[in-house]
Order: C-alpha cells, then sequence, then structure tokens
C-alpha cells in the first residue's frame, strides 16, 4: 500500500473565539447587484459578497488583547495616555524619533507632502501608489518611477522586484539636481507591482547615494513586516534575524516615514507619520492641528491608538507573518495549479491575476482587469480589486497612464478567513479562465476626477 509522504505544514497561531456570519447570495442576486454597481466592486454593498478580498486595509481581525486594549481608551482631547504608549512602541519598534499620529495612511501623506515638496519638485519612488503620488501632485510635485523594469513584467521571478534602480535614480539626479529632489519615496512591499520586497543591500546602497547629495528617503511603511519576511527568507545572511530586527533595520536606512496601520499594524482605523528631524516634526505637529485633530490624536480615538500599539508588536510577531504570508502562498500556487496566470514571485499581501494574460482578446481600453473582478463576483461573490488602468487614471494634462501591469488584486485581509476558502476562492477564478473567450470587455460611462477607480461607473460592451 502506498502511503502519502509526510509533510511539515504552517497552521495559522491563533484560534477563532468569535465568527461573523456570511450571507450566500444566488447568481441572480449576484448579476443585479453588479448592474447596480455599475460593474465596479468598490461599488457592491458588503452584505451582497461571500468573501471580500478588495483590500488588506483596516479588514484585518484584531486580537483579543487588541480589543482588551479597546477597554483602556483613554478618550481626553489631549495627552490620552494611549498616545504616549503608541509613541514608545513607534520609537522602540520602529525606531523614528518623532511620531504624529494620522486618522490613516493618506492623511500623513498629505501633511508630510505639503510639508517637504516645493511646487516643480521631482519625487522619485519604487513605483507609484494611488494617494501617495496624488498628495504628492497637490502639493505640486511630479513623481518619477525608479523602480527596476523587473518590476514591470508580472512573469520575472526576480526575488526583490521592489528594488530602486540606482542608474534611473542618478540619472534623475544629473538631470534635476538634487535641490529639486526633497525625498525619494520607497514603500517596502510594493503595493502596485503585487506586493514585491525590497532587499535590505539595495536599501543599504540608496542610503550610500542618497547620503552622497543630501536627499532624503521617506518610508511608506504600510507593509514592512511583510517585506521583512521576504528578506528573512530569501537575502543572505537575514536566515536567522528576527522580523523585528529586520523591521528596524529597514527603517534605520530612512528618515522618516508614512504609515496606514489598517494592514500590517492589524487595526481597522489608523496612521502616523514618523519622523527623526525635529524641524519637520514641528511643522508636522502644527499642521496637524489643521487637517487631522491635535498631535495628541491625529484624528483617532485613544482606544484606537491603543490598538495599533498592540497591533504593531503582534506584527512582527514571526509567527504571525510567517502564516500571514503563507496562506497568501497558499492560494497563489493554488491559482498557478489551474494555470491562471499571476504575478510571480506571490507577493505578501494578495494574488495579482495578470488581466492582460486572462482576457489578451480585451484591450486596455475596455478594462481587462475592470471586466475580471466584475466576472470572479458574478461567479461566486468573490469581491477583488482592479488595479489596472482605472486605478492609474489620468496626468496633470488630462492624458490617461497606460500602465504595463493589468492587474486584479485578491487581497487577503489578515487573521479572517480560512484555507478552505482560499480553494474556494482559486476554483472560481479557474471557472472563469475556462470560460474566458466568451468574456466581454466594459465601457466607462461615469468618471469621477480623482482616484476614479473608487466611484467609476461601466457598462458591459454588446457581444
Ligand atoms: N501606502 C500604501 C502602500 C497603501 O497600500 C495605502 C493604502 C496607503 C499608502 C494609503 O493608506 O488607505 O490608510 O489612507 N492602500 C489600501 C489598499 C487602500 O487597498 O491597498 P490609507
Amino acid at each position: 500500500m502506498m502511503h502519502t509522504p509526510i509533510k511539515k505544514s504552517w497552521a495559522e497561531p491563533y484560534k477563532i473565539k468569535m465568527v461573523e456570519l456570511l450571507k450566500m447570495t444566488t447568481k441572480a442576486q449576484r448579476k443585479k447587484a453588479l448592474l447596480e454597481a455599475g460593474y465596479n466592486t468598490f461599488l457592491l454593498r458588503s452584505e451582497d459578497l461571500y468573501i471580500d478580498l478588495l483590500t488588506d486595509s483596516g479588514t484585518s481581525a484584531m486580537s483579543d488583547h487588541q480589543w482588551a486594549g479597546m477597554m483602556l481608551g483613554d478618550e481626553a482631547y489631549a495627552g490620552s495616555r494611549n498616545f504616549y504608549h503608541l509613541e514608545e512602541v513607534v520609537r522602540n519598534i520602529y525606531g523614528y524619533k518623532y511620531l504624529v499620529p494620522t486618522h490613516q495612511g493618506r492623511g500623513a501623506e498629505n501633511i508630510l507632502s505639503k510639508i517637504l515638496i516645493k511646487k516643480g519638485d521631482i519625487i522619485p519612488g519604487n513605483m507609484y501608489f494611488t494617494t501617495t503620488r496624488l498628495h504628492q501632485e497637490l502639493a505640486g510635485g511630479k513623481f518619477e518611477d525608479i523602480i527596476i523594469d523587473e518590476a514591470h513584467d508580472p512573469e520575472n521571478e526576480f526575488p526583490f522586484k521592489g528594488n530602486v534602480d540606482l542608474d534611473k535614480l542618478e540619472k534623475l539626479i544629473k538631470k534635476h539636481g538634487a535641490a529639486k529632489i526633497p525625498y525619494i519615496s520607497i514603500a517596502t512591499s510594493v503595493n502596485m507591482a503585487g506586493g514585491q520586497p525590497i532587499s535590505m543591500k539595495n536599501l543599504k546602497e540608496l542610503r550610500t547615494l542618497t547620503n552622497k547629495h543630501g536627499i532624503r528617503i521617506i518610508h511608506d511603511m504600510t507593509r514592512v513586516a511583510e517585506n521583512a519576511h521576504f528578506i528573512q527568507q530569501r537575502e543572505k545572511g537575514y536566515q536567522h534575524k528576527s522580523i523585528r530586527d529586520i523591521v528596524k533595520e529597514i527603517n534605520s536606512y530612512t528618515d522618516g516615514a508614512t504609515m496606514s496601520a489598517k494592514k500590517d499594524a492589524l487595526v481597522n482605523i489608523g496612521g502616523f507619520l514618523a519622523v527623526n528631524e525635529w524641524d519637520v516634526f514641528e511643522e508636522a505637529r502644527n499642521m496637524v492641528v489643521v487637517y487631522e485633530g491635535l498631535h495628541t490624536y491625529g484624528g483617532l480615538a485613544g482606544r484606537d491608538m491603543e490598538a495599533m500599539a498592540i497591533g504593531i508588536m503582534e506584527s512582527i510577531n514571526d509567527d504571525h507573518i510567517h502564516a500571514r504570508v503563507g496562506q497568501v502562498v497558499y492560494l497563489g500556487e493554488k491559482m498557478i495549479s489551474y494555470g491562471v496566470p499571476i504575478v510571480k514571485p506571490i507577493g505578501g499581501h494578495g494574488i495579482f491575476v495578470d488581466a492582460k494574460k486572462f482576457l489578451p482578446h480585451i484591450p486596455q481600453d475596455q478594462f481587462p482587469a475592470q471586466t475580471l473582478a466584475a466576472e470572479v463576483y458574478l461567479d461566486s461573490g468573490v469581491r477583488t480589486m482592479e488595479r489596472g488602468v482605472v486605478s492609474a487614471g489620468r496626468k496633470a494634462n488630462g492624458e490617461n497612464y497606460y500602465p504595463k501591469l493589468e492587474l486584479v488584486r485578491f487581497t487577503i485581509p489578515r487573521r479572517v478567513y480560512t484555507q478552505a476558502h482560499m480553494d474556494v476562492i482559486a476554483e472560481s477564478t479557474a471557472r472563469v479562465y475556462e470560460r474566458r473567450h466568451k468574456i466581454n470587455g466594459l465601457k466607462m460611462i461615469y468618471e469621477p476626477k480623482y482616484l476614479r477607480f473608487f466611484q467609476a461607473r461601466f457598462e458591459q460592451l454588446p457581444k
């Protein structure tokens, strides 16, 4: 008799104490919901979904400790003890000196961009992120992509597709002069590239180069722990270092950070700006009062800051992050086994399906990724998100950006779904893949002025 070889599986380092019931829908109900939502998954009602993979932002499950922390909220208008706890955690774990809390990541991006960017400045970055670039542009700056070319190729399996191309950066410095570049905008786990990490080696080289020119590095540290996991798995010399140490080392090569704590840090709302320069901090403390709230709460309740402080501690636990990324990899491998084209290597926070490859008969003007997201919802009630031409939006001169990557993001919330959910998701995507030739593109019938992907509406093109 043949026996299955014994493998060593990972499993979640937690058990489930409370569950949230989900509604199962019929195809007819989903069809109606999709029409009402103008084929935009952002406009679907959450109660019409089965599995929600729209985003990993603010959708994670808090732990019993975080919930207990909510009860310790000190809701004083000024000087809440939860602020001081958060400040201590940000200093100890992340290593940045000064903290300004904000309601979420873009609140910090707004303040930082207004402080550091002057009209006509250039902000080089390792691929754009929607809100980050928009705030840079609204402050009068121009974003320039300096990520390595490999990042724009979904098939390329380079292990650090979040790396900066130092030649591209040097050319920009030569062309514009260092004085026109207030900072380099560096994201860990580059979201739009598919959750791809930057290597420690590349960061160190970037630090050396920017030091030479006196240019700051500002870190979008939204998913820094996931990036640290990939460094631990893939980079020489880091196998025996803890996630906590790797996170701290990453941050040590940068001058400040914006954070959406709704991702890595396991809270439903919250973010911050953290900097090492006193002058920038002073300015930010002034400005946060205008846009967010007093500098000791920044638009958050005391309880939110407490949950964030505890969530940050949990996020850098090795077992947590291995299970988190392990679940994403499980889904990705399942998709690959069905022949579904996805971005490789598999990233940290979700699976990015290559819609250009999935639906090669649909031109980019007819929104292949938007179309695919709608079809997956129709098949099984799984909600995903477009990350392609709709998300990329328009340039200042009104022309569309046409990104090379036309992707559908299956984003996995942390500690929320089980492995059986992952099976259902992969099987549904495989079913849509089987009937891909019968799928038609879309036409945009309403386009908002800013961040159009959130609220744009579409119509199916006739067969
Ligand atoms: N930076 C990155 C890399 C992000 O992924 C996000 C948000 C932000 C900044 C902005 O933070 O939402 O708290 O204001 N990303 C979400 C997503 C929206 O679905 O990827 P925020």
